[in-house]
C-alpha cells in the first residue's frame, strides 16, 4: 500500500506533532462492550476508586438546576474550600479539570522551545507526553533498585536549559515513595520541581506544606482518586503564591465546570466517608500483596498507592494481561524498557481481590 500524501492542510501542523507517538490512555468498559465475552467486568487497571464518590454528590448534581449559567472563573469559593482541606492558603491554590490540565498550565508556562524536563523514569507517561507537546526536550533519568530515584544522577543532569524536575510521589506504576531528604535535595537546586501527589491520601506524605519556603516547589494533587471523582476532571496544584498567580492569568478562564465546583463541595463535606473508604483501599492493598506474594511466578512490589505493581517472572506479562481479559477482569500491562514483563494491578473492593486471585491460581494451573 503507497502511503498516503498529507494534505495542504496537514502540511501546515507543526512538524514535531504530526510525528509524535500519542498518549496510551486506558480503554474505557463501553468501547470493551462487546469484545469481552463476560457478564461483569472487573475493572481494576486504571487507579480509580472501587466505592465511587460520595453519595451527597450524586444527589447534589441531580438536584443542581442552573446549568444554564458560566462557574467562577476565579475559583474563588472552591479554593477557599481547599484551604480548609490542604491547611494552605488559597492564594497558593489553583484548580483545573483534572491534575493533568495543570500539568500542562505548569509546562506552558515555563517551557520555551528546546528546554530540558528530567523525568524520573518509569513514570507517569502523561509527563513525557505533555513535555514535548509544550516544545520541551526530555531528559530521562533511569531509576535505580526498587525503582527509587537517583537523585545524584538527576543533580547531575541539570543543565543552564533546565527548567523543570517532575516527580511522581507516590509514582506510577510502581507505587513506592521517594523520601522526603530526596525531594528537599532536589528542591535545594533552585529548578522547578514539580512534585505530583495523585495518591497522597494512599500513603500520607506530602510536601504541600513547604510550597512557601521554596520559591520552586509545586505539589500537585486529584480528586479522581481517593474522592472517586475521575469522571468529573478535578485536580489542583498547591505553589508559591506568585506562581499560582501566574497560572491563574493563564489558564482557560471557566475551566472548572459546574458539576466538578459542586461535587467538590459535597466531598469535602463527606470526608469521613471518603476517608472509610481510603481506610478500606489501603487495607486491601496490603491484602492483595500479600496474596500475590503466595504466587512464587509473580513479584509484587509494596506500593504507598492504590495500585500494586508486578513483575512476572515467569511467562509473559501480555499474555497473562489477555488471559485475565479473557476472564473479564482488565489489569494493566507494560513493556517498555524498565518495566518489562509488568502489570499493574488497581486496588479494587474485597470480592473483585478474592476473584483475581482465583483467576491468578487458574491460570497458573
Ligand atoms: C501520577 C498521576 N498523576 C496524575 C494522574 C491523573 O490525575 P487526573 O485524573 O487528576 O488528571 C494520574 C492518573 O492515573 C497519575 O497516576
Amino acid at each position: 500500500m503507497v502511503a498516503e500524501e498529507p494534505s495542504k492542510i496537514e502540511r501546515l501542523i507543526r512538524p514535531e506533532l504530526a510525528a509524535l507517538g500519542g498518549y496510551s490512555a486506558h480503554k474505557s468498559p463501553d468501547t470493551l462492550a462487546g469484545r469481552i465475552a463476560v457478564e461483569s467486568i472487573i475493572k481494576i487497571d486504571a487507579n480509580e476508586n472501587p466505592y465511587g464518590c460520595s453519595p451527597r454528590v450524586i444527589k447534589a448534581l441531580a438536584e443542581y438546576k442552573n446549568w444554564y449559567a458560566y462557574p467562577d472563573a476565579g475559583q474563588t469559593g472552591l479554593r477557599r474550600q481547599l484551604q480548609g482541606y490542604t491547611g494552605v492558603d488559597a492564594g497558593c491554590i489553583v484548580a483545573a479539570t483534572g491534575s493533568g490540565e495543570l500539568l500542562d498550565d505548569i509546562l506552558c508556562l515555563f517551557l520555551e522551545p528546546g528546554d530540558e524536563v528530567i523525568n524520573c523514569i518509569p513514570t507517569f507517561d502523561l509527563y513525557r507526553f505533555r513535555t514535548l507537546i509544550n516544545g520541551g526536550r526530555l531528559v530521562n533519568i533511569p531509576r535505580g533498585a526498587d525503582f527509587a530515584v537517583d537523585v545524584r544522577a538527576v543533580t547531575a543532569a541539570i543543565t543552564p536549559k533546565t527548567k523543570m524536575i517532575i516527580l511522581a510521589n507516590p509514582n506510577n506504576p510502581t507505587g513506592n515513595l521517594t523520601p522526603r531528604e530526596d525531594i528537599l535535595e532536589l528542591a535545594a537546586t533552585g529548578v522547578p520541581l514539580l512534585i505530583d501527589e495523585a495518591y497522597y491520601e494512599f500513603g500520607g506524605e506530602t510536601v504541600a506544606p513547604l510550597v512557601n519556603q521554596y520559591q520552586n516547589l509545586m505539589v500537585l494533587r486529584t480528586f479522581s482518586k481517593w474522592a472517586g471523582l475521575a469522571g468529573l476532571r478535578i485536580g489542583y496544584g498547591i505553589l508559591p503564591a506568585g506562581i499560582a498567580a501566574y497560572l491563574l492569568k493563564i489558564k482557560l478562564p471557566y475551566n472548572i465546570n459546574m458539576a466538578a465546583l459542586l461535587a467538590v463541595r459535597e466531598s469535602l463535606q463527606d470526608i469521613d466517608y471518603l476517608m472509610a473508604n481510603v481506610k478500606a483501599i489501603i487495607a486491601e492493598r496490603e491484602r492483595l500483596l500479600a496474596e500475590l506474594k503466595k504466587l512464587k511466578w509473580l513479584k509484587p512490589f509494596p506500593s504507598s498507592a492504590n495500585f500494586v505493581f508486578c513483575r512476572v517472572l515467569e511467562g509473559n506479562a501480555r499474555e497473562l494481561y489477555q488471559k485475565l481479559q479473557d476472564r473479564g477482569i482488565l489489569v494493566r500491562y507494560f513493556d517498555q524498557p524498565l518495566l518489562e514483563n509488568g502489570i499493574r494491578i488497581s486496588v479494587g473492593k474485597p470480592e473483585q481481590t478474592d476473584a483475581l486471585i482465583k483467576a491468578l491460581q487458574e491460570i497458573e494451573d
